[in-house]
């Protein structure tokens, strides 16, 4: 028989004396407040709420207590439960507080670090707008030709029915890389480096079956100093088309659509008289102002730096091939007719951009290319 009441006392539970849970509780709350990061916190939190910890064995040891017992047992380990609950709250958050300032100034980007990395370059404008150029005559049928800078005195001069006198032959032109007369020289023909892309018109009319529609870019030559509008190595595009039956209002079209293509609707050229060796007859090619489009013309009101108000601007040379360059190339002058056009590929950059110095163009630096973007 057991004795009288005894087991009614939850004193007599020694888990559940209030010294006891106090204890357990000051534990608690002294390791939540210890832990200084959120690994031993969620520890700590094992420890004192876990399904082993003190307290919770205390919690198991209410349900043996006689119902009037269970009352005042279960509320002060409840209380002594909810306060370590509070604690660890309020710890969970400080602690996630702290560990987010730490992460920002940790994982933060300093944008105003120098940048280390080296510069990716860029293509060179002049690139980019002659493939844009090819590629508007690719789109029509042409294919793109080749030849040598370093060129045979005949090709860049002779073939293309050039006067042995004539003065673009003088050295104050023409680079000479090997005279007429030089080591190895046959006392006809010199080497020179190209002074036009035209020779490439005649490789290509000896290599190529007829008809020919080619379009030709490429650097080319001349002995001139470098300032503002010249430069001794520039970038041309050579077109010629052979076929039966050309004829200038051909080459016309073919000079409106490409004006067209570059610089948008609206666009024209015009054919000014002048004279070429390789053709006839030959013309000076202006295109419409693509600033003013010939607004300025006899309006003061209105004046276009561009054109200097002139409503048009020069491009380059152009023509029906001269039969006696067909002839040098072994075609029949009286079955096929042609026409050539040629013009500066730096001269028409700086219209379409705005580049006011040519040696911009040529120094190579990254600081004129980069702005251009890439353009593929
Ligand atoms: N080759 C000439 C030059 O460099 C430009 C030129 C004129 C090219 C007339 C042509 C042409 O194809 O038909 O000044």
């Amino acid at each position: 028989m057991s004795a009288p009441n005894k087991s009614y006392d939850p004193v007599e539970v020694e888990a559940l004396k209030p010294e006891e849970i106090e204890r357990m509780r000051d534990a608690a709350l002294a390791a939540v407040a210890a832990a200084t990061d959120l690994d031993a916190l969620a520890h700590a939190k094992t420890a004192h709420t876990g399904g082993a910890s003190p307290l919770a064995l205390a919690n198991r040891e209410i349900g043996a207590l006689p119902p009037q017992a269970k009352a005042e047992a279960g509320k002060r380990v409840g209380q002594a439960r909810g306060a370590v609950n509070k604690a660890l709250a309020a710890r969970q958050s400080e602690l996630e507080a702290e560990r987010d300032a730490r992460v920002l100034v940790e994982e933060a980007v300093d944008v105003t670090l120098p940048y280390d990395r080296r510069p990716a370059g860029a293509r060179h404008p002049l690139t980019t707008l002659s493939e844009r150029i090819e590629d508007i005559f690719v789109a029509m049928g042409y294919e793109v030709a080749e030849g040598p800078e370093v060129e045979s005195e005949w090709f860049n001069f002779d073939a293309l029915n050039f006067p042995p006198d004539h003065p673009a032959r003088e050295t104050q032109d023409t680079f000479f890389v090997e005279g007429p007369e030089g080591p190895g020289g046959s006392g006809e023909s010199g080497v020179v480096l190209r002074t036009h892309t035209s020779p490439v018109q005649i490789r290509a009319l000896l290599e190529r079956e007829l008809p020919v529609y080619v379009i030709a870019p490429g650097r080319v030559y001349r002995s001139d100093e470098l300032d503002a509008t010249h430069t001794p190595v520039f970038a041309q595009v050579e077109l010629l088309a052979v076929d039966e039956g050309l004829t200038m209002a051909d080459l016309k079209g073919t000079l409106d659509h490409m004006v067209v293509s570059l610089f948008g609707e609206g666009m024209t050229t015009r054919l000014r008289p002048n004279h070429f060796p390789f053709t006839e007859p030959s013309a000076e090619m202006d295109m419409l102002c693509y600033v003013c489009r010939g607004d300025s013309v006899g309006n003061p009101d209105r004046p276009c730096r561009t054109c200097s108000s002139e409503g048009w601007i020069e491009l380059g040379g152009c023509g029906v091939v001269n039969p006696r360059v067909l002839t040098a190339c072994g075609v029949d002058p009286e079955k096929y007719s042609g026409f050539a056009f040629g013009f500066g590929i730096e001269r028409m950059l700086m219209f379409r951009h705005s580049v006011e110095d040519m040696r911009d163009i040529v120094e190579g630096d990254v600081r004129f290319t980069l702005p251009f973007g890439m353009e593929i």
